[in-house]
């Protein structure tokens, strides 16, 4: 079977990173979308929340699955067997922090490729620190989110003026 690794901060998870990961979905026999870590940020929701936000925007695509560690990204992809890390790559200026991370997560273990999809056009400014940004302000994020979990977002981040 051939599974693929598709990490990050998830915080929370955007229709840019969904469409990653049905992208991702067809291309491998098995994704686990990984919750993991990003020493540089500060989550704003707990990675149980953010587990639960991806399982109820991915309940539809059976071949992915919903995971959490807090370790180092090549120890989760060799314990699994992975054979490859799912990332996207929105414009030139993600590239050098990803090929970074690549070049090391290759060094760290190298029987798995770091793979880059490109993501789709309408989906290149978004991120979900503007996500956060627009919910706090109570600006309308229904454009950025999956409708699942519109509520919980704007519930946890909306600002009491
Ligand atoms: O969505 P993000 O924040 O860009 O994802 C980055 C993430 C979480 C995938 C990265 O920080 C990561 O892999 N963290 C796990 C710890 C690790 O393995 N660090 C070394 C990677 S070079």
């Amino acid at each position: 079977m051939r599974i693929a690794v598709c990490p990050g901060s998830f915080d929370p998870v955007t229709l840019g990173h969904l469409d990653i990961i049905l992208r991702a979905s067809k291309l491998f026999d098995k994704v686990i979308i990984l919750v993991s870590v990003n020493p540089g940020k500060t989550a704003s929701f707990t990675s149980e929340e953010r587990v639960e936000m991806i399982r109820a925007v991915t309940s539809d695509i059976p071949n992915v699955e919903t995971d959490v560690f807090d370790g180092l990204l090549a120890d989760y992809v060799k314990k699994t067997g992975a054979i490859a890390i799912v990332k996207g790559l929105r414009a030139v200026s993600d590239f050098e922090y990803e090929f970074q991370m690549a070049l090391t997560n290759k060094k760290l273990y190298p029987d798995a490729e770091t793979v880059f999809l490109t993501t789709k056009a309408e989906n290149m400014y978004l991120s979900s620190s503007v996500v956060k940004q627009i919910a706090s302000f109570g600006g309308d994020i229904s454009h950025f989110v999956p409708p699942q979990i519109l509520g919980v977002i704007k519930k946890r981040l909306i600002k009491n003026y």
